[in-house]
This record gives C-alpha cells, structure tokens and sequence, in this order.
C-alpha cells in the first residue's frame, strides 16, 4: 500500500525572534483575553447544556479562561447512540478515506493549529512551550503519522492460500462503540486514544479529564475541519462514574481505551467484569496507568549526565509525566558529586526559572489542580517530621495564585519509605544511597519494592553492569533506557507503555494498540 512516509514531526526551537515564537505568544495573549464558551460535541452537534463550570490556569487560579458545559446521564446516552448510528457509514468508507482524514489532523496541528494546541496546553495544564511542543503538538501528530502507517500494515497481513482455495483475513472494527477515557497529563494521549480505534473503523465515546477540557476542545475542532463526520467521535463532560454508569451497562459497550491512574483503571476493570454478561461481546481492555519510574546509578556513571537525567526527568513538567523520574538509587561514591550538581540546578530553578509557562525563559510552573497540590504537600510534610526521611532541596509551596510546589528531593535512609514506592504525581524526587558495592541489591529494591513497572533507566559507563541491570530488570520496566532519562519517548522510535501495575501494555502509537480495535474475520472461499 502507498501512503505517505511516517516521518516524526520536527520539534521547534520558540528561540527568540523565531516564527513560531511569536505565532505562540500571539495565540497565548488572544486566548488569555477571552473566556470560551465550551461545548460538548455530539453527533455533530454542539451541546450548551446551560449548566457551565469555569476553568483556570493552574498557574493563574484567579483568571477565568473558560466555561464549559458541563452534561449528565443523558448526554452520555445520546453520545452512545450517536456512535452506534454512525458506525454503519463510517465502515462503508475506504480505509484509505479515514486514513485521509486523520492525515489531515495531522497536518492541520502541524500548520495552523499548532500554536492554537500548544497555547492551549500552556494555559490549561501549565506546560512550558518546549513541553506543549513535544508533549502536545510532536506526540499527537506523530500519533496520527505513524498509526496510519501502521494501520496500513495490519489490513495488508494476509493468511496464504492454496490452489483452489482463497483465504483472507477482513479486519472488523469492534461490534458497538468504544469508550476513550482521557488523563490530564498529554494532550496527545487525549487526542490519540479517541483517533487509534475510531481509525480501525470504530466510532467512540470520549470523556476527557476535567482539567483537559481546554485543550480537548482544540482537538475536536482539528477532527472536524479535517473532516472527520458526524458522530464518529462524541466529546462529552460527564463526571467519570456518572458516565461509567452508563456506559458499562451498555449492551454495545465493546471497548475501553483508558489512561490514568491505577486505582481508576481497576475500578472500571472489576465494573466491566460484573457486567461482563450484558455484552454482546468481550470488550477490549486497554489501560495505560500509574507508574513509579526510577534511575538507578552503577558506581561507573558519568555525574553530570546522572544529574541532568534527574533534573529533567524528575522535574520537567513538574513531574507530572507517567514516565517522571521518582526513585533513584545511587551509589555512595558517586553521590557527594550528583548532589552538588542537583542543589545547584533546583537553586537556579527555583530563583530564575519558575512562574508562568507564559514567560518562555521558565523551565518549572505550577501542578495540575488543589487535589494534587494538597497530596504533594502532604508527603513533603510527612517527609519533613519522619525519621527516615530527609527534604534536602526544595520542599516549599505556595497555592495563594496559582497550585505551585517547589522541585524537590528526599533523601530516604529506609528504601521502603513511602515517596520510594508510592506514586506522587508531582516535583518530588526520592533518593536512596546505596553501598557502593551493594549495586545487586539496588537491582533487587528497583524490582521489588514498587507495583509498578512503567518506565527505568540505568546509568552506567561500564556496559557489562549495564547488561546486568538490563537482564534483571527485564520486568521492572516496559520502556528501559541505557544512560537516558526515563522520559521522552518518540512515537515510532520507542512505543510507550507498561506491565504490572502500569498497564496492559499494549504500546501506544504502535500496530499492537490497533490490533486491540479489530476484530479479524477469517474467511476461506473454496473456488468453484
Ligand atoms: P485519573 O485516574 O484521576 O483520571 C483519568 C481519567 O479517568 C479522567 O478522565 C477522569 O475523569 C476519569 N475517571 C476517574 N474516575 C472515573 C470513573 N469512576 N469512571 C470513569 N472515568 C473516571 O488520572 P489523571 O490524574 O488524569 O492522570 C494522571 C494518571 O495517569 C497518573 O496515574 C499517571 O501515571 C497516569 N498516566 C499514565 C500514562 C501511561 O502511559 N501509563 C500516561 C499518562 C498518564
Ligand atoms: N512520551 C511520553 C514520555 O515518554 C509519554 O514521557
């Protein structure tokens, strides 16, 4: 098949004095100026439901930058029913007519809507341009590239067949609707959880999460100048349960897309089992969720590149990546060194680079909301009194304007402590020092003292003990980097996604997630 070469979308600069910089900054001061009107979006239509809820810049608690409406049980009913009535066209057209529209996403964020998604995501999840750049725009673009190359693959596998006899494998989108369920964190992740199945042929139902409804709002506006039809994708706000409520007693329920936390995600898994009987087929299950992602150190690592791994994967974004460094282990020798550097970076970050993601010079700004804010808080605290436990950078917070929680390390002398297994959510790194030569036991606490398995990284300049840490963590981690921070993967390069309490890894942006929305016919035609 011949569709165009999936390349990844190059990241750009917002250097000074760059194009795209004052397209940004454009885009930033003409939505800061406004309050948009936000509706929900079924079968084609706006939805005012007249019951709005306002939305804030976590950075800028104050400012009022939306209203969205909000929708309750019946929304979600007619967002069912609007997928279920648009399955039957949306299957009639070619894979090469959805392939169309979904390139065309693609190449309208890359355009003109790429400063529209980016300023979004900056005001609405607190995102500095470089991470809307790569998180937002970069990610989902590549989502939407890669995935219709991928897609292409999968209809051209073909069982062989026999003089006198045809067979051929049709791949079936799923029988009812799917129901995507959105996390805070990327704004790619949202647009690409909807797009993956609805391009397999599915038509979906998606709830994005409160505090992404801004940025949500963009994506589907992308979807139907792209020309995406009516009813193939139904945004809906609806408080998470009340819509489960729904949905899982569905009889056409027939898929979950899901990302977000662990505790969320096996609530819907046991409902969906209790429900199981009132399907009329076994949904498709498939959850990335919560990790506790650590760096682990050999004796051998390069200091700075140690501590650079740190900085920035512990704290772009304000540690609110899935993949966020939050455990790190490093050997005695090594540790005087690391520590210089990190107190040095969080001083610098802490007087010169923090405050709005506005100010483009800023590396750090605020966290997502008061929830989050308040459960950070309380394991700095809890850190701050224990025996155990030691903050020795960072540690303070201040929600009077905006959720803002400083870049912070723990020092733990108990590996089992809870900010080494919990997950945070949040600008706190928790550091234990082990015995130089104890680096087999390290190995043994990176494995065995969290549920997680998400994201790893080992630092090591010796690449025998690199090997090692490779062999034995071979389950601890389904993304694992070799003298690289555990954030920052690259659709296409490195697919996402992991085991244990981290998901079902079915890597996202890959042609394993798409296999996840068909459901194959075999069929044999013996020639007559
Ligand atoms: P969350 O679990 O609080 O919410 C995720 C989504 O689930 C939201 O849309 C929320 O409204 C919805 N929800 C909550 N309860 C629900 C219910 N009972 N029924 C239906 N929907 C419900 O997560 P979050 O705070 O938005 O995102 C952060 C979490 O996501 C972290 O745990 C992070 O590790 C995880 N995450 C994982 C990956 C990955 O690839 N593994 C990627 C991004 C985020
Ligand atoms: N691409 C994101 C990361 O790896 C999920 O951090």
């Amino acid at each position: 098949f011949n569709v165009p070469e999936a390349i990844n979308e190059p990241v750009k600069s917002y250097a000074p004095g760059t194009p795209e910089r004052a397209a940004l900054q454009a885009e930033l001061t003409k939505l800061r100026a406004e309050v948009r009107d936000i509706p929900m979006y079924i079968g084609g239509e706006e939805i005012r439901t007249g019951n709005t809820k306002p939305l804030s810049p976590p950075h800028d608690i104050h400012h009022t930058i939306a209203n969205f409406h909000e929708g309750d049980k019946s929304h979600v009913e007619q967002a069912i029913n609007a997928s279920l009535g648009a399955k039957e066209e949306w299957n009639k057209l070619s894979w090469e007519h959805r392939a169309s529209i979904f390139l065309k996403a693609a190449d309208l964020i890359a355009g003109p809507y790429r400063a529209r998604i980016n300023a979004a995501t900056m005001l609405a999840q607190s995102k500095t341009a470089f991470q809307a750049e790569i998180d937002s725009a970069c990610e989902f673009i590549d989502f939407l590239r890669f995935n219709v190359k991928f897609m292409t693959e999968i209809y051209q596998e073909q069982p062989v067949s026999a003089p006198g006899i045809w067979n051929r494998l049709e791949q079936r989108p799923l029988e009812g609707f799917v129901f995507a369920i959105t996390p805070f964190n990327f704004t790619a992740i949202a647009g690409n959880l909807p797009a993956a199945p609805a391009m397999m042929g599915n038509t979906v139902v998606w709830k994005p999460s409160e505090d992404q409804i801004y940025s949500a709002q963009v994506i589907m506006e992308v979807f139907i100048e792209a020309g995406l039809p009516e009813g193939v994708i139904n945004l809906v706000y609806v408080d998470g349960p009340e819509a489960g409520e729904v949905v899982f007693n569905h009889p056409d329920f027939a898929g979950l897309h899901f990302t977000g936390s662990t505790g969320v995600f096996q609530h819907l898994w046991k409902t969906i089992g209790e429900n199981i009987a009132k399907y009329k087929t076994y949904p498709r299950i498939v959850g990335e969720t919560g990790g506790k992602d650590f760096i682990l150190a050999h004796k051998s690592a390069d200091a700075k590149a140690l501590a650079t791994a740190i900085i920035r994967g512990a704290f772009e974004f304000q540690g609110q990546k899935c993949s966020a460094a939050s455990r790190v282990y490093i050997p005695r020798n090594l540790w005087p060194e690391v520590e210089a550097y990190l107190q040095e970076d969080i001083k610098d970050i802490i007087e010169n680079r923090s405050g709005m993601p506005e100010d483009f010079k800023n590396f750090f700004t605020a966290v997502i909301n008061e929830r989050s804010f308040d459960k950070i808080a309380g394991f700095i605290d809890r850190a701050k009194e224990s025996n155990v436990a030691d903050v020795i950078a960072g540690g303070g917070y201040d929600k009077s304007k905006g959720y803002f929680v400083e870049p912070t390390i723990i020092k733990v002398e108990d590996p089992h402590y809870e900010s080494m297994v919990q997950e945070i959510f949040g600008p706190v790194v928790s550091i234990y020092v082990y015995d130089t030569e104890y680096f087999d036991e390290a190995i043994y606490l990176v494995d065995n003292t969290s549920e997680y398995a998400l994201t790893g990284a080992i630092f090591s300049q010796d690449r025998y003990a690199a090997e090692h840490a490779t062999q034995k963590l071979q389950n601890a981690a389904g993304n694992f980097y070799i003298n690289d921070k555990p954030t920052g993967a690259v659709v296409g390069q490195q697919p996402f996604g992991g085991a244990r309490a981290s998901g079902t890894n079915d890597k996202a942006g890959s042609a394993l997630n798409l296999l996840r929305w068909v459901s194959p016919r075999t069929i044999k035609e013996t020639l007559v």
